[in-house]
């Protein structure tokens, strides 16, 4: 326990609504669905949210936010708008926006994360946005606030300066240096505004954007004192059955997150400062991106559907352990990652699928998402496992066992999160717990399965579950365990029984 990286940051286990596909609409949003309140909004749907367990989400995109006016989505539903949609060419019908958004997250318990437009628009757009939804009162926009039934300021802290701005895909794209001074303005209007804003700056849209490193350094040089983040995203995938590759996945994160750190430190030490940049992972999973791209080029959107069906991937076991192993890259560093989205809540790449007026269920990802923010508590410990390492293809040498820990000296609980990235073999493990004083087993949760491509469906909603690992020891401080091939495990341990 002396060897802790940092506390465990709730902000770590946040996640992504846009407006996308069926995210918002029939996702969370549903006014005619069987279940839903008085707002519209889904109760089966929020009560799997709730088990999932986000603790922050990020609104309202992602690409769809670099042409978003706010001001369509708030005030009376008969006035909104119906506009072109031109980020995934659909149409937005504007039934839901941030006075529902902030509705559903303050309902949940959840702190919002919001995204301001700086693809087609600029500073005065993100101060309106401002004073509407965190203005006291008695200024135009925070009375049209109050108008709208939010007397209360809604009082969001978390702010992203744009979405993807290095994307040549994004509206509005920019060049580093563009971006970095646009990003500097508008925090410094922001923060004239409101001091005590956390703000997120664009970093790359992913390590392999053929900018990314340059990006992080010219847009930090214009703005390095103006935010507290820089954004990162990752999506990742199995490429031609190259699972080996698609397994490691994770420690490719782990040098996107440790040359982010790197970029952003250089441009602090070249500033003689003190401050250190944190890094907001604030899109991430797995996503079948070249599938998608591959159906965009051979059947170009040539309409503009209400919520159409967009990027609804369907998960399997091993899609659920690189997640699992995503979320041990974000625990491992804590100490600069602080923030993180997994990118989307709902429908879309998304551990939450429903059928429009009917079924909801948990794809295979929510499993270790929901576990693990619910175990990893107090603090996360440094592990440095000795496993044995093979070769892949994408991402060179990596170890087969992907290790994190979590300790709370409060309760005395700990979690260790465990996967095994060996294909075709169990791997025995050992762990010395002696110096975590007294503590008890108690639960070991174990992802995996014969077919390692099976997947949770509307009618068979358990086909991928956690199981009880019943390979799992605890004797004289000693923990000993049996990771099945291709698998993710929560061991979670009880603090010392009380004299
Ligand atoms: O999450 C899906 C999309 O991925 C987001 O809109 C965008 O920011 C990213 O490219």
């Amino acid at each position: 326990p002396a060897f802790a990286v940092a506390p465990v940051h709730r902000r770590l286990f946040g996640s992504f609504v846009e407006h996308m596909g069926r995210c918002v609409y029939t996702g969370i949003y549903e006014p005619d669905h069987p279940s839903a309140d008085a707002d519209g909004l889904r109760g089966d749907v929020l009560d799997l949210i709730t088990e999932l367990g986000p603790t922050m989400v990020r609104y309202p995109g992602g690409n769809f936010v670099s042409g978003y006016r706010w001001e369509d989505g708030v005030g009376p539903k008969e006035d909104r708008p119906v506009r072109r949609e031109l980020a995934w060419h659909s149409t937005e019908t504007n039934q839901f926006g941030l006075d529902e958004f902030m509705r559903w997250a303050r309902g949940l318990d959840i702190e919002p994360m919001m995204a301001v437009n700086l693809g087609t628009r600029g500073i005065q757009e993100a101060l309106d946005l401002h004073e509407y939804a965190n203005h006291p009162g008695g200024t135009a926009l925070s009375d049209l606030r109050a108008a709208n039934g939010s007397p209360d300021p809604h009082a969001i802290r978390m702010w992203c300066l744009g979405n993807e701005m290095d994307g040549p895909w994004q509206l509005g794209h920019k060049t580093a240096r563009e971006y970095g001074r646009l990003a500097a303005e508008t925090a410094r209007a922001l923060r004239t505004a409101e001091p005590g804003l956390e703000l997120v700056a664009c970093g790359s849209s992913g390590r392999s954007m053929p900018t990314f490193g340059a990006w992080e350094a010219e847009v930090l040089g214009e703005c390095y004192d103006e935010v507290d983040f820089v954004s990162l995203h990752a999506y990742y995938e199995e490429h031609d059955g190259d699972l080996r590759s698609f397994l490691a996945a994770p420690a490719d994160m782990d040098r996107f997150i440790e040359e982010v750190v790197a970029t952003a430190d250089h441009v602090g030490a070249r500033r003689k400062s003190s401050k250190r940049i944190m890094l907001s992972f604030d899109e991430w999973n797995v996503w079948y991106l070249s599938r998608f791209h591959r159906e965009q080029a051979e059947n170009p959107p040539s309409d503009w559907p209400v919520a159409p069906r967009v990027i609804e991937d369907r998960y399997s076991v091993a899609d659920a352990v690189v997640v699992g192993g995503m979320l041990n890259s974000l625990l491992r560093h804590a100490d600069r990652v602080t923030a993180a989205s997994q990118a989307q809540l709902v429908n879309v790449i998304a551990p939450i699928m429903t059928e429009p007026g009917g079924r909801a269920w948990r794809q295979s990802i929510f499993h270790p998402f929901a576990r693990t923010a619910a175990a990893a508590r107090g603090r996360v410990l440094r592990v440095e496992p000795s496993a044995p390492r093979h070769d892949t293809a994408l991402y060179g040498e990596v170890s087969l066992l992907d290790a994190a820990a979590t300790h709370d000296p409060e309760s005395g609980r700990a979690a260790l999160f465990l996967v095994n990235r060996s294909t075709d073999t169990p791997m025995e493990v050992s762990a010395d717990l002696r110096g975590l004083d007294g503590v008890a087993a108690a639960s070991a949760l174990t992802l995996s399965d014969d077919d390692v491509y099976a997947a949770n469906t509307a009618d068979d909603p358990d086909r991928v579950v956690l199981k009880e690992n019943k390979d799992v020891r605890l004797d004289g401080g000693r923990l000993t365990a049996v990771l099945p091939p291709v698998s993710w495990t929560c061991v979670e341990l009880a603090g010392p029984t009380p004299a």
